[in-house]
């Protein structure tokens, strides 16, 4: 019997895709009929290489297969080919003619010869033209989002994805190059996987300091704009929480709005940014009182997808290492969601010490860094540690504000603007039509 494979992602399947079946049932129907096996890119393979799909793997599946002609959805659980190929020896593998050219070729090669162990071949079909999955992203995204897919989200991009980077966010504007910028690293789509609502950067950007100065209802009007303009999931920095009957408030207020996580860490009385470690005086809530907060966040929230994450703050006040992890077990016994584990130190060391032993905790859940401090590590070398969440706190913030110190002191040794503008500012025409809708 005839075996065609046909590799996808499917999650906006457009009449591109629907050519490549049709063009393969046709070829079964010239050759006596047989069969046309999907290999359905699972979230996995396709989070390793651009951003996550709109659908789940099993709503994609539902899509595809109710597609005239395909016989078979199976998992391809890899980017590569090869294994799925191995295993069913397919007559034919079709493919739209634009993988010949670009980042895609050399994959179309391997599978060329791989196939040609068995007398396989490979059918380039003519490229859909006007309809492209890319066209058809930017317009989603312009749609734009719900509380409830952005909150889900989060939980998604942590099972499917090595490590989940997230990055702070202080206004609509830095919110939009947390949600817009991408590189290309040698074909692969690198991007923000989210947003991190910092109580150190959303209080520096209204002159305020990190003492919990801003309240929370100041703080959720601040994040709006952000909502506004991004698509991403959210993780919202809530200092310790309040008292846990204000907590429970904060629980709801931020699962309505479609935050999809929530970390407080265990400290009582004013508010200290806890990188200045011992400089301060801060107090460390006891392991208990502090395990009864997560208790009555878990017991205030309504779906099932909201996470509250407990953040250990042992390391910075040098409680020592085995403080930091009894407390990791308390608070995962008390129901949180995950561990952030925070250091001040300028080396990894401390961070990987815990993450080992914290790895090897039964009742492990994720585990978040947010490395201000030993900022050398890459995070090839998290991912080896076990980490699933990076947080690149306060960058865009620090970064903004010595660009506007250079160019607000180049105007003043100038009196004029003209070097300031050429030198550090970006044009006039761009900037009145950065944002869509100005003209
Ligand atoms: C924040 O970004 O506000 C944080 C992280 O809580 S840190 O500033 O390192 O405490
Ligand atoms: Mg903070």
């Amino acid at each position: 019997m005839i075996k065609i494979y046909i590799g996808m992602s499917a999650d906006l399947l457009h009449p591109g895709h629907l050519n490549i079946i049709h063009q393969a049932r046709k070829i079964l129907d010239e050759q006596g009929g047989g069969k046309l096996i999907i290999g359905l890119l699972t979230d996995k393979a396709i989070a390793s290489y651009k951003r996550l799909p709109y659908m789940t793997w099993e709503q994609r599946k539902i899509v595809v297969e109710n597609v005239k002609g395909v016989s078979e959805v199976i998992p391809q659980e890899t980017l590569d080919y090869v294994p799925n190929l191995l295993k069913i020896k397919p007559n034919y593998v079709l493919h739209g003619d634009d993988w010949k050219t670009g980042i895609q070729a050399s994959t179309r090669q391997h599978i060329i010869e791989v196939m040609s162990e068995w007398g396989g071949k490979v059918i380039d079909i003519p490229y859909t033209q006007g309809i492209s999955s890319t066209n058809l992203n930017k317009i989603l995204k312009e749609v734009g989002t719900t509380p409830e897919i952005r909150c889900q989200r989060l939980k998604r991009l942590i099972e499917n994805k090595d490590i989940v980077r997230i990055c702070e966010a202080h206004n609509g504007l830095s919110g939009l190059i947390v949600e817009n910028t991408f590189v290309n690293n040698n074909g692969k789509k690198e991007e923000f996987d989210g947003i991190w609502i910092s109580s150190l950067t959303q209080s520096a950007a209204k002159g305020k300091p990190d003492i919990g100065y801003l309240d929370t209802t100041t703080r959720l009007i601040g994040m709006q704009d952000i909502l506004d303009v991004t698509t991403k999931p959210i993780i919202y920095d809530g200092d310790n929480g309040g008292p846990a009957e204000h907590f429970v408030f904060t629980v709801r207020a931020l699962e309505r709005e479609g935050v999809s996580a929530i970390i407080i860490e265990d400290k009582t009385g004013l508010k200290k940014n806890s990188l200045f470690g011992t400089e301060v005086e801060q107090t460390q809530d006891t392991k208990e009182s502090f395990a009864e907060k997560i208790r009555a966040g878990k017991q205030a929230q309504i779906t099932p997808y909201f996470m509250i994450f407990a953040r250990i703050e042992s390391l910075i006040l040098e409680q020592g290492m085995e403080d930091a992890i009894e407390r990791a077990k308390t608070y995962l016994d008390a129901g949180a969601d995950g561990i952030m584990i925070h250091s001040r130190k300028k080396e990894f060391d401390e961070v990987k010490e815990f993450a080992r032993q914290y790895n090897e905790l039964p009742n492990r859940k994720p585990l978040i860094v947010v490395p201000s401090s030993y900022n050398q590590v890459t995070e090839e070398e998290l991912i080896e540690n076990g980490i699933n969440i990076v947080i690149y706190a306060n960058h865009l913030l620090r970064a903004a504000y010595p660009a506007m110190v250079t160019t607000a002191e180049t105007i003043l040794r100038n009196h004029r603007c003209k070097e300031a503008s050429e030198e550090y500012c970006m044009k006039i025409k761009d900037i009145i039509t950065l944002i869509p809708g100005a003209k």
